[in-house]
């Protein structure tokens, strides 16, 4: 894991910190064997499908999938940096974190990061000053009364005005012994053509601070007061701001989106300034840009269910295009990786009516009307459906293209009821059978997925009983260490044909994991937070090994995996003894294929209890 404090300390501090403790803190658990249930923080259920496993120190929600050790809760919890979290847990715990282990390289970059933050600091003072000092104030706060922002939303979006003239801010920041280079570097100065040194790039403008998690400045956008353009001026990406990272009102929208278990996405500034002064402050902002991936990692932190809100413009349109895409294609990863395994089904794309935006809309018409139109906003597989429908039309070949442009999204679907329930809806408006589009589907899949009827739902892609096959595998490597070693040699991992399963044994192994060692350890280790999750959902099953039948299940998957290259190869032989036209020939490699067939082994021998 990227960070600078030593493994030792982050294994003394997970020692010293129960995470039955620290999650109590948050989550009312009550016994259930040997495990502790709750209502999950992290979505909105009203039956606990939350577990603490107090023994091996992790938690695991079965519902919304999200899952880890002490620092992974407090992390989520949070909202913070893996860093922050082991130092907030030391703190607590009384243990000192050694900074010695920082290398110059680190402490350089950390030292210039603190500086930058607190150069975006001290600009956010100055322009809030400015606000309320300036000459040109009143014109500003002017601006903003003539645009409905009150007072208080002036305090709380900590607003600001960006003098005239090229270099008040820099002046500010050299009485502050502040060079203009870094200045510049923190995005708030421009060099000059000539070289001969810097100038102010917010300048006569309405200041927005963007603040990240924790609402420390990032970054500023600012807005010009009359039609001049640029409209928007925004801090260019520095060592502090990513702007894919960043979702503007994140911090203050936090804490709500959670207590609702939704959050409303918008593109604009005054969007989210207006709903949240309208009290819909559930509300961020991803400021003009795409929605991406980090973005909703980010939010699924906090909120299952997402309304995507955007302008009636074709922009708007091909803007939530995207985000479904995003959803579904780009990431498919990560929907197995649990993140999306319930908000996918409840994403929601609100394209606002005719010349409206949230801003515009939201004053005319009222937060009612607003959250009326969010509940009646179709999900994305409906949106896609009805903005296919306005494009093809409803002609025989116009319906052809919808259904065709529809398998994608609808085959991503991993809740099979959600599914279903798809596929009628289409099915309806199309007015096609609902046969036709299950066949597409069906077709999609690969043919083991579709005779493992009692699997659990699995996104497509995999075959289920392999997939199962491989799972377990994983899952003895956690509980059962001691047959690492084995499963190296054996090269079983290389027989793997499930992505993701191998990606967890290769975490497994990277991790270091041996027997005797905490999985909550292992789970420190793993730097990516899907997997790590699916590590932990992996963990908290009771399975018990040993090995005879660790052993035993390995043999079978060999076996397995040389039973299925034997059947390649006959298919090979009899599409050649067809082409041959040799009838006695495909005969007997027919039958024994059948043969092959009946012998079938399957990853459901009694090896181990299931659990
Ligand atoms: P819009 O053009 O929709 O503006 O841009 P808006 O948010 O409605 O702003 P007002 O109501 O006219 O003040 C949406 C967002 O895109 C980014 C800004 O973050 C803006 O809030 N943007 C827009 C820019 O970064 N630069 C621009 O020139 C315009
Ligand atoms: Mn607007």
């Amino acid at each position: 894991m990227a960070n600078f404090i030593p493994d030792d300390t982050i294994a003394e501090i997970r020692h010293a910190v129960d995470i039955a403790e620290v999650i109590s803190e948050t989550v009312l658990l009550r016994k259930a064997g040997k495990n502790l249930v709750g209502l999950c923080p992290f979505h909105a259920e009203k039956t606990p499908s939350f577990s603490v496993s107090p023994e091996k120190q992790i938690f695991h929600c079965f519902g919304c999938g999200s899952g880890g050790d002490v620092f992974g809760f407090v992390m989520k919890r949070d909202g913070v940096s893996f860093v922050e979290a082991v130092r907030a847990l030391a703190q607590r715990s009384g243990i000192a974190i050694p900074e010695r282990e920082l290398n110059p390289d680190d402490q350089r970059r950390l030292k210039e990061r603190d500086s930058l933050f607190e150069i975006n600091r001290l600009a956010l003072e100055f322009f809030c000053d400015a606000l309320r000092r300036d000459p040109a104030g009143p014109a500003a706060l002017g601006y903003l009364s003539r645009r409905e922002i009150s007072s208080r939303a002036v305090e709380a979006f900590q607003l600001g005005y960006a003098p005239k003239g090229w270099d008040t801010l820099l002046g500010f920041m050299a009485k502050r012994r502040i060079a203009p280079a870094m200045v510049e570097k923190a995005g708030l100065a421009v060099p000059r053509k000539d070289r001969s040194g810097y100038y102010d790039r917010f300048r006569d403008r309405l200041m927005f601070p963007i603040c990240d998690e924790s609402g420390r400045v990032v970054g500023f956008g600012g807005r010009v007061m009359d039609d001049s353009t640029p409209k928007y001026l925004n801090s260019p990406e520095t060592p502090i701001y990513t702007k894919r990272r960043v979702l503007y009102g994140l911090q203050r929208a936090k804490d709500r989106c959670r207590a609702l278990g939704s959050a409303y996405i918008v593109e604009g500034y005054l969007d989210l300034i207006s709903l949240h002064q309208a009290g819909i402050d559930n509300t961020v902002a991803t400021l003009g840009t795409a929605l991406t991936p980090d973005h909703i990692r980010l939010l699924t932190r906090y909120a299952a269910r997402m309304v995507l809100v955007y302008d009636s413009d074709d922009a708007g349109i091909r803007s939530a295009q995207r985000c479904v895409e995003l959803f579904w294609k780009e990431h498919a990863d990560f929907r197995r990786g649990d993140v999306f395994r319930e908000d996918q089904a409840d994403t929601r794309i609100l394209v606002l009516p005719e010349g409206h935006d949230p801003d515009s809309f939201v004053r005319r018409h009222g937060a009612e009307a607003f959250q009326g139109l969010a509940s009646a906003a179709p999900g994305m597989v409906s949106f896609l459906a009805e903005t296919a429908v306005k494009r093809h039309g409803l002609s025989t070949e116009g319906r052809i293209r919808v259904v065709g442009e529809l398998m994608g999204p609808l085959s991503a679907v991993n809740d099979p009821v959600a599914q279903a329930f798809y596929v009628q809806q289409l099915a309806e408006r199309l007015d096609v059978s609902e046969a036709v589009i299950r066949e597409g589907l069906a077709r999609r899949r690969p043919p083991a997925a579709q005779s493992a009827a009692d699997a659990p739902a699995r996104p497509p892609g995999g075959s289920a009983g392999v997939e199962r096959f491989e799972r377990r595998i994983v899952t003895m490597m956690l509980q059962f260490p001691e047959m690492i070693p084995e499963i190296l040699e054996r090269r079983i991992l290389e027989c793997f044909t499930d992505g993701p399963m191998k990606r967890l044994a290769a975490d497994i192994i990277a991790g270091g994991h041996r027997a005797g060692t905490p999985v909550a350890d292992l789970l420190s280790r793993v730097e990516d937070a899907g997997r790590r999750q699916q590590l932990a959902e992996i963990a908290m099953s009771d399975e018990v090994w040993e090995a005879k039948g660790c052993r035993t299940l390995l043999n079978r998957f060999v076996e397995s995996r040389r039973k299925k290259a034997v059947r390649r190869s006959l298919q090979q032989e009899i599409e050649a003894a067809e082409k041959g036209r040799n009838e006695a020939e495909v005969m007997r490699l027919l039958s024994e294929k059948q043969k092959l067939a009946a012998r079938r082994v399957g990853p459901r021998a009694p090896v181990a209890p299931e659990r």
